[in-house]
């Protein structure tokens, strides 16, 4: 029995839906613990490839139970979408369990977080849904099952979201007779999937069961811990698992952090080892033209790259108390003759070198330029490598570099998009 949580260590999109795939197969419970349809994972299987938002990939696996926890918050018309999406691939559902107390993204959330966006947001209502949880006027997915509750928070909370819409944004307001209907239709195609995930989970560690929490994002998207306020609304780093699953600490044995072999980002915000978007290494990290091309699952947009950044990295491992790494797409670096590695900061106005961050606020970020080290490229291939013998001695030094200034194993190594494009050098589903 062993539960684990994967949490990104960087600014998401570090291939958490590969790992997360990858281990599905050995866990029994696969739960999503907080966004949105803000996240895009995608999986290549046997089966095809998968773009998923807010279902758990897990649910590629027949006979798992995929949990979308109390923590995310839900856009009933695009969960509707990826579940009729499954059922016509003919996917097995019935492991699929939606927490009643999670909160659902209602028309005008989508439509203020377009009007008032100011960090490049996805665009999908995530920061105006958990604004509403977090003031206590939020409509839960428990909320569409009954008329009487949701016209009562209807009532409560439509009228004064309509005076926003029309009179700050001079938009067009909604109906409270039809979003009333449409959002009880809802209530009832998604019923046969809202459970006690609760006692589900609590049963299943007492059973024996072998647990997976997914994070959606990374650490540096954190509204607490994250390049603030360049992040998202919720906790994708490891402890928000138990607030969104619903679980104490003790109940949560292993913490793996997912971190790409280089850096990404999408949205806005600093990025201090970034390579400006023209530059030849920038071009050559996000593969452009490529099917895995560094490009947003969910918005299409050009992702930002930059070299490894250790600091952050560790800063991540701090925060997350990772106990164990899981290195991606280390064959995006199989072409070059010199790659770099930021090994620390300089302050811009002190001159101080920082290699432990106090935080990652976006106004310390920008005060700080990356010192960069080189290291020789290995100009061989880890594409499709499976073992950790047959990989290049170049590749084992970065990889193992990388180990030494986190203080924490890499543990799996992805070397392609498929589940058999994988090192694993620990088998993580043993008691530990
Ligand atoms: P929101 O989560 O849509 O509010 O967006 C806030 C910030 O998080 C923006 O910079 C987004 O680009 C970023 N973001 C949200 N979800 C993801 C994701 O799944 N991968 C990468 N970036 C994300």
């Amino acid at each position: 029995m062993v539960s684990l949580v994967i949490s990104g260590g960087q600014w998401g999109d570090e291939g958490k839906a590969k790992i997360t795939d990858l281990l599905s197969e050995e866990a029994d419970y696969i739960v999503r613990y907080q966004g949105g349809a803000n996240a895009g994972h995608t999986v290549s299987c046997p089966q095809g490839l998968f773009k998923f938002h807010l279902i758990p990939s897990g649910i590629l696996f027949p006979g798992k139970t995929c949990i979308i926890g109390p923590g995310t918050v839900i856009e009933p018309q695009f969960l509707l979408k990826e579940i009729n999406g499954l059922r016509e691939l003919k996917i097995d559902l019935n492991g699929l369990k939606i927490s009643p107390l999670a909160h659902v993204t209602m028309p005008w959330h989508t439509v203020l977080d377009k009007a008032t966006d100011t960090v490049g947001s996805t665009g999908r209502g995530i920061g105006p849904t958990y604004t509403d949880k977090a003031k206590r006027v939020g409509i839960q997915v428990q909320d569409l099952l009954s008329e009487s509750e949701l016209r009562s928070k209807l009532e409560k909370v439509l009228p004064k979201q309509n005076q926003v819409l029309i009179q700050m944004h001079e938009l067009e307001p909604f109906d409270l007779e039809e979003v009333l209907k449409q959002y009880l239709s809802y209530g009832v195609e998604l019923k046969p999937f809202i459970d006690d995930t609760l006692n589900l989970l609590y049963d299943a560690r007492k059973a024996g069961k072998n647990i997976l929490y997914e994070g959606a994002q990374g650490t540096l998207l954190d509204i607490t811990f994250g390049t603030y306020p360049f992040v998202t609304s919720s906790n994708p780093v490891s402890g928000g698992a138990c607030i969104g699953a619903g679980v104490g600490p003790s109940s949560v044995d292993y913490s793996l952090g997912i971190f790409k072999a280089f850096c990404t980002r999408v949205g806005d915000g600093p990025f201090p080892s970034e390579i400006h978007f023209e530059d030849e290494n920038a071009v050559k990290l996000r593969q452009d033209g490529k099917q895995w091309a560094e490009f947003g699952t969910t918005t299409g947009r050009m992702r930002r790259v930059g070299w490894f950044d250790t600091v952050l990295a560790r800063y991540a491992v701090r925060v997350n108390s990772f106990t164990g790494i899981a290195l991606t797409k280390i064959d995006t670096l199989d072409q070059f003759d010199e790659i770099f590695i930021c090994v620390g900061y300089r302050h811009k106005v002190t001159g101080e070198i920082i290699q432990n961050l106090p935080h990652a606020n976006a106004s310390l970020l920008e005060q700080c330029e990356p010192i960069l080290q080189s290291f020789p490229g290995w100009k061989a291939n880890t594409h499709e490598v499976q073992s950790w013998d047959e990989l290049p001695s170049g590749a084992k030094k970065y990889i193992d570099l990388l180990s030494s200034l986190l203080e924490v194993p890499v543990v799996i190594v992805s070397t392609g998009p498929d589940r058999a494009h994988s090192i694993i050098r620990k088998q993580l589903f043993v008691q530990v």
